[in-house]
């Protein structure tokens, strides 16, 4: 019986993914139309700019029951208007599914909100362990002056939604009021 290596590996000091069967996407700005509060600062900017990058390894098809993926993302820091560089954010289509997220470098904010558009939010840090749990939409903002990467494990019959946050967005935007992340209603 063959002992082999694992077709994939996690670099612990950058979050980053190697391997073959890795899949990678970037968000670029021209990319996130309609994703920041001011639209007028988002289309004027460089639309070039790299907003951030997705790895994922996902060994089994998407969709299929039972199974687990695996991701890493980095968010370049910066700020469109008053507001953080941030993920989409969606709530997965098979919305019973949860999901983990956990900080491995930077200086992030993880925001959620539930189907009733009650939002709230969680520092992430080197480290910081954060559930998401089914029925709850997520995105991360990088409040910091560096790279922000997280990893992430959901199921792999999650799916996502993003055309409700397209529609109606979250309940509330993070911005920066006096140098320090607010998360004010929009
Ligand atoms: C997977 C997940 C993350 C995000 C990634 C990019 O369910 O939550 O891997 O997909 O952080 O954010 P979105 O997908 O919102 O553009
Ligand atoms: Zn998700």
């Amino acid at each position: 019986m063959a002992i082999v290596q694992p077709s994939v590996f996690l670099k612990l000091q950058s979050g980053k993914l190697t391997g073959d069967q890795v899949l990678k996407s970037q968000k670029k700005l021209k990319d996130l139309e309609g994703v920041f509060q001011d639209e007028q600062i988002r289309a004027a900017l460089p639309q070039e700019s790299l907003i951030y990058e997705v790895q994922a390894f996902m060994p089994i098809a998407e969709g299929k029951s039972g199974g687990l993926f695996f991701g890493n993302s980095t968010i370049y820091p910066g700020k469109i208007g008053a507001e953080y560089h941030m993920t989409r954010g969606h709530f997965h289509s098979n919305l019973d599914t949860g999901e983990y997220y956990w900080g491995v470098k930077g200086e992030g904010i993880l925001i959620m909100m539930d189907e009733d558009r009650n939002v709230w939010a969680e520092e992430m840090s080197e480290g910081s362990v954060h559930y998401i749990p089914g029925k709850v939409a997520h995105r991360v903002a990088n409040v910091g002056e560096e790279l922000l990467v997280f990893n992430a494990c959901w199921p792999s019959d999650a799916g996502h939604d993003y055309a409700t946050i397209a529609e109606k967005g979250f309940a509330a935007r993070l911005v920066e009021v006096d140098g320090e992340p607010k998360l004010v209603d929009s």
